[in-house]
């Protein structure tokens, strides 16, 4: 496919370079999908190290929420970097309480909430799942296949998006019962509603193996990420609820991937208006300054005693000045972006699938876009080597992409990206998809 912005064979020279560097003292462990060097990016714009431009389509895992280096963001670092750069959670200071009260504001719990900041999705999960425990005394958790919520021990434990995860760290936390997580394109009950049917399963094993008395938490991503961009079907968030309600388990959305108006609303979980009584932050929430945050009821987080929980990093000053610029661009017409924006790319990419039948199904909410591509067949049989071939030839014609679940691509570009720019990103789509499917993938 012919591209002005591609000026070189890719990977280019400088980049292969840097690529055989890095193999000599860089972890081989990063799932990497495709030999990207960065230079430098603007917005949606990306440039490699041999100066070809990309469309950003990834956004550094759903993590560049106000494009890349938004000047708002970038002034609010240099000037918190020319002030100090830490002092450690254990002094105050205005960034921080800025950013705990920011949180507040706009926290969906419905009454006021507390933040314990850290650096990371991880590391908000393994808080709030102490937190959990702590508040309720008591031991187990439910969590959804298919879910990720990070990689150190106690998140492990539930991330569950590929096998490869947890191949060969076992045993992680015990205590964690997986469930399955409603996909109606891809039933595992019988019956229309898959939310219902799971909200059934786990009636069943509160009855029969995991003592509802027991539970401390049910831990679940309010539109699930890695796992394939499924949005749950209406009224399963709101069951998921009345069942924690009705035990006395806590309820904890993870928003890493989806919070910060990355769905058109500041919380994915607002869709349905179903509050948490914890949420985890991460990812979009520092523009990519790493920034976690455990946010909870304050009813709840308030009954951490001094020294049940603390780290060195949390609320750095410069990820706090970058993550309070975000909220106030994502809350001053970001997330209004990302929800009209994000119909327009729905509607483009609906057009796609009318010509394109191994697109099964195009899903999400603002720009937390899923395309799921499915072998020519009625039986939806996941294309994974497509969705391999298409997301590399997408990059030699200039665009970034990310895969998610079995065989689905993902699309989660800054909140601010323009029509013009999704319209490019679905013609270079377009070609790409022409292109590998005239060569046949072996
Ligand atoms: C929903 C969710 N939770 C937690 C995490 C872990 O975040 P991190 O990679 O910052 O540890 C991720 C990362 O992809 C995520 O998508």
């Amino acid at each position: 496919m012919r591209n002005d912005h591609i000026k070189t064979d890719l990977p280019g020279p400088k980049a292969r370079a840097m690529i055989a560097r890095d193999t000599e003292v860089i972890s081989p462990s990063y799932p990497r999908d495709y030999p990207f060097v960065m230079s430098h990016g603007r917005g949606t714009e990306v440039w490699d190290v041999d100066g070809n431009r990309f469309l950003d389509f990834a956004a550094g895992i759903a993590v560049c929420a106000t494009g890349h280096a938004h000047p708002r963001v970038v002034e609010a670092v240099q000037n918190a970097a020319g002030k100090f750069l830490h002092i450690s959670s254990d002094y105050w200071h205005e960034e921080m309480v800025g950013l705990g009260e920011r949180i507040a504001r706009f926290a969906p719990m419905g009454e006021p909430a507390m933040s314990f900041l850290c650096q990371s999705g991880t590391e908000a999960v393994e808080g709030a799942l102490k937190l959990a425990r702590y508040v309720t005394r008591r031991p187990r958790f439910i969590g959804f296949l298919g879910g990720f919520h990070g990689r150190t021990m106690g998140s492990l434990s539930f991330t569950s998006s590929k096998y490869t995860q947890q191949l060969g760290f076992a045993p992680t936390m015990p205590g964690v019962t997986h469930v399955p997580y409603p996909n109606p394109y891809r039933p595992l009950f019988a019956g229309a509603d898959q939310g219902q049917a799971v909200l059934d399963y786990i009636r069943l094993l509160f009855d029969r193996s995991v003592p509802a008395t027991e539970v401390a938490a049910i831990l679940v991503e309010p539109i699930q990420g890695e796992g394939g961009y499924l949005v749950p079907p209406e009224g399963f968030l709101a069951g998921v609820r009345s069942l924690c309600d009705e035990h006395g388990i806590l309820l904890i959305f993870d928003e890493v991937q989806s919070g910060v108006g990355r769905t058109g609303k500041m919380f994915a979980c607002e869709h349905w208006g179903v509050a948490p009584d914890i949420m985890t932050l991460a990812k979009g929430l520092g523009s990519g300054l790493p920034i976690g945050a455990v946010v909870a009821k304050r009813t709840l987080m308030s009954q951490w005693k001094r020294g049940a929980h603390g780290n060195t990093y949390g609320g750095n000053p410069i990820s706090c000045a970058a993550a309070n610029a975000t909220i106030d661009l994502v809350a001053g017409g970001f997330a209004e972006n990302a929800n009209a924006v994000g119909a327009h790319f729905m509607q483009r990419l609906g057009e796609l699938r009318k010509d394109f039948p191994c697109i099964g199904e195009v899903r999400g909410k603002g720009l937390m876009i899923g395309m799921e591509l499915v072998e020519d067949d009625a039986a939806r049989t996941p294309a994974r080597k497509l969705c391999d071939a298409l997301i590399t030839r997408a990059w030699l014609n200039g665009l970034l992409l990310l895969p998610c679940g079995v065989s689905t691509i993902r699309f989660m570009p800054p909140l601010n990206v323009t029509t013009a720019q999704v319209d490019e990103a679905v013609g270079l789509l377009r070609g790409s998809l022409e292109e590998v499917l005239a060569a046949p993938v072996s």
